[in-house]
């Protein structure tokens, strides 16, 4: 469980204007209680040469106020060309004005349509840019194949706006179908059912029959070659890398059979998973029947698939039950990182579970102290905050912990019984904090007086910090690693004795997370001498095992820690490098000179996130 995003690195990302913060959502221009869109039907052309996408979008329009005027849309670095309200029978009618507000830094710009006659749909000719924040646009070169282009989308937080004009806000949810050309050859999917046996013949259709908010609004198109791992899920991947990757998510089927066991049938058909290139900025992203996935999970042991676990699991707390607005998103994510771990538990046992939990709840209480106040709230004040800025471990493990800590006091059965009454109840909306906590006061609290106050409840959801009593497992196993490591730093134990032979990923990940951040540089390169860290396959231990070379001064693991940085574009495995090289000013210069090199790989969130912290360090010397 680890955040896509540090809060620092959300910096840049959508500081709301005061004006918009009396609506539900402050993230976004649209106005759904007026008039909501139901569904939409793209028609889009894929450009590689451009790098856009052109074509158009027909929206249908549930008018609710009678005295609406106009309709108010989302978009980011759009041109449009031309809006028409169209006709019942599909043909295009009249020409509707429209108006499209100066870009502001964090929303994009509002477009307004008029509309008096509350037309049932309205159909935009639109282009997108080649900057557009929500679409990354791959040369043969920065793939693995290394033949042809790829792109692929990543609408969220608030980033669908930049591909489809839409009320980009997860409290309006609509169905769409779309019509795809592309580069024959090619493969276009999207968060849709996708059909492996599709003609490569540049004409995609595709049908995503639920109603899903914008943020899961998903496409991508490369050299895409399929592989079954089940009955209902595939992987696709660029043809060098998929059986790799159908071996390592051969579990898949299990997952989904154990989550249902759980909580329900799956409700989206096939689940299948996309395996991007390496510039993919998150590790997972859980659009609707196909999961987007980083390659930095493929490691050869299954040992990071609980990035399978938590997307599926977005396929009941997310995509089925979503938060209405950016600050409510630990109902997602806190939700989703639970239910991940039990997953987890499920397929690979209560040891593997309590590792990966384990891992992330030391995490969270090493970072919560120093984090703002009002940053540590499970449900934080919006004023001020960015729509990523909710996304901290404070939405996915403190998120978690406090579902665990239900869970032990009311009991596995009846909280499991609970948990499964709630996707029912809420499937296909899109609620707040205050919804979830009604529910639970209704069929939790108040069915099993004794287990819990209602004090400690609100604790959890609006207090700073994590309730002293939150429960934590035992791991015999980390007990054993805290030992070890206790007694390398005491020098008590040398390098090549530890017993780390056995260790599993977790295990190397614990220990690391686990070192004082400045140890000494005979210890760092006796440790890299005994177990070859340094150009580790698994950029899990790399990024952990680089920044503790970084500020012990070990200069031989500097190329090395370059090579990471400039293969790998994932936000969370690459910034921790940036940090720890910005912290010194030669070491800032080195990272300038590896930036420069990686950045037209990077995706534009990565860039910009670098480039903060760059900004940063630049600041702080500047100063001294
Ligand atoms: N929905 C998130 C990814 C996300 C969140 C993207 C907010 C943009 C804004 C996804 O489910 C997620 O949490 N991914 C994690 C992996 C996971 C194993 C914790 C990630 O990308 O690190
Ligand atoms: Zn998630």
């Amino acid at each position: 469980m680890f955040r896509p995003l540090s809060l620092a690195a959300c910096a840049a990302l959508l500081l709301a204007p005061l004006a918009a913060l009396a609506s539900a959502d402050p993230h976004s221009y649209a106005e759904p209680g007026r008039v909501r869109v139901t569904h939409a039907d793209l028609d889009l052309q894929v450009d590689f040469d451009r790098r856009e996408l052109i074509g158009n979008v027909t929206l249908t329009l549930d008018w609710k106020d009678e005295a609406a005027h106009d309709l108010v849309l989302d978009s980011r670095d759009l041109a449009i060309r031309r809006i028409v309200a169209v006709q019942a029978d599909g043909k295009a009618g009249a020409a509707l004005p429209f108006a499209l507000a100066p870009a502001d830094k964090e929303l994009g710009s509002k477009l307004t349509i008029v509309a008096p006659k509350h037309p049932a749909r309205v159909r935009i000719y639109y282009a997108t840019s080649p900057q557009a924040s929500g679409l990354q646009w791959l040369q043969p070169a920065q793939t693995a194949g290394k033949r042809q282009p790829f792109m692929f989308s990543q609408s969220e937080a608030i980033h669908a706006r930049s591909w489809v004009p839409l009320q980009d806000t997860p409290a309006v949810r609509f169905t769409y179908t779309a019509h795809v050309g592309a580069p024959k050859a090619l493969r276009v999917v999207m968060s849709a059912l996708n059909d492996a046996k599709h003609p490569l013949d540049g004409d995609f259709r595709f049908e995503q029959p639920q109603p899903i908010p914008s943020y899961l609004l998903a496409i991508a198109v490369g050299d895409i070659a399929v592989r079954e791992t089940g009955p209902r899920s595939a992987v696709y991947a660029e043809p060098p890398v998929a059986d790799k990757a159908a071996r390592e998510f051969e579990d898949t089927e299990r997952m989904i059979a154990a989550t249902e066991q759980l909580y329900g049938p799956y409700r989206w058909g096939r689940y299948d998973i996309l395996v991007l290139p390496p510039s993919f900025p998150f590790g997972g992203m859980e659009n609707p029947n196909m999961t987007f996935a980083t390659p930095t999970v493929l490691v050869g042991d299954k040992s990071l698939t609980s990035l399978v676990a938590h997307e599926l699991a977005h396929s009941w707390s997310g995509n089925l039950v979503t938060s209405a607005a950016w600050r409510h998103i630990w109902l997602n994510e806190g939700f989703t990182s639970y239910v991940e771990n039990r997953i987890v538990e499920a397929v690979y046992g209560k040891a593997q579970a309590d590792e990966e939990f384990l891992i992330a709840a030391h995490e969270l209480r090493d970072e919560i102290g120093a984090m703002p106040e009002n940053a540590q709230r499970l449900t934080p004040e919006p004023r001020g905050l960015g729509a990523d800025d909710a996304l901290s471990d404070v939405a996915y493990t403190k998120g978690a912990w406090f579902l665990k800590t239900l869970e032990q006091r009311y009991g596995r059965e009846v909280f499991d019984a609970y948990l499964r009454g709630y996707f029912d109840h809420f499937a296909f909306q899109s609620i707040d904090t205050g919804q979830m906590l009604a529910y639970l006061k209704a069929n939790l609290v108040d069915r099993h007086p004794g287990k819990m106050r209602w004090e400690e409840i609100e604790a959890w959801v609006y207090q700073p910090g994590i309730p002293a009593d939150a429960p934590l497992p035992a791991s015999p196993r980390f007990a054993r690693i805290d030992a070890e490591r206790a007694d390398f730093l005491a020098g008590k134990l040398a390098a090549d004795k530890l017993d780390a032979h056995g260790w599993n990923t977790q295990e190397w990940m614990y220990f690391l997370d686990r070192l004082p951040e400045a140890v000494a540089l005979d210890k760092l390169q006796a440790l890299d001498a005994a177990w070859r860290l340094t150009g580790t396959p698994n950029a899990e231990i790399g990024m952990r095992w680089y920044v503790h070379a970084i500020a012990g001064g070990d200069r031989a693991a500097w190329p090395a820690a370059a090579e990471h940085m400039t293969r790998i574009g994932r936000i969370y495995l690459t910034l921790p490098l940036y940090k720890a090289f910005a912290k010194t000013p030669e070491g800032l210069a080195y990272a300038e000179q590896v930036y420069a090199k990686a950045k037209p790989g990077y995706h534009p969130i990565t860039q910009a996130a670098v480039e903060r912290v760059f900004a940063k360090a630049r600041k702080a010397g500047g100063k001294e």
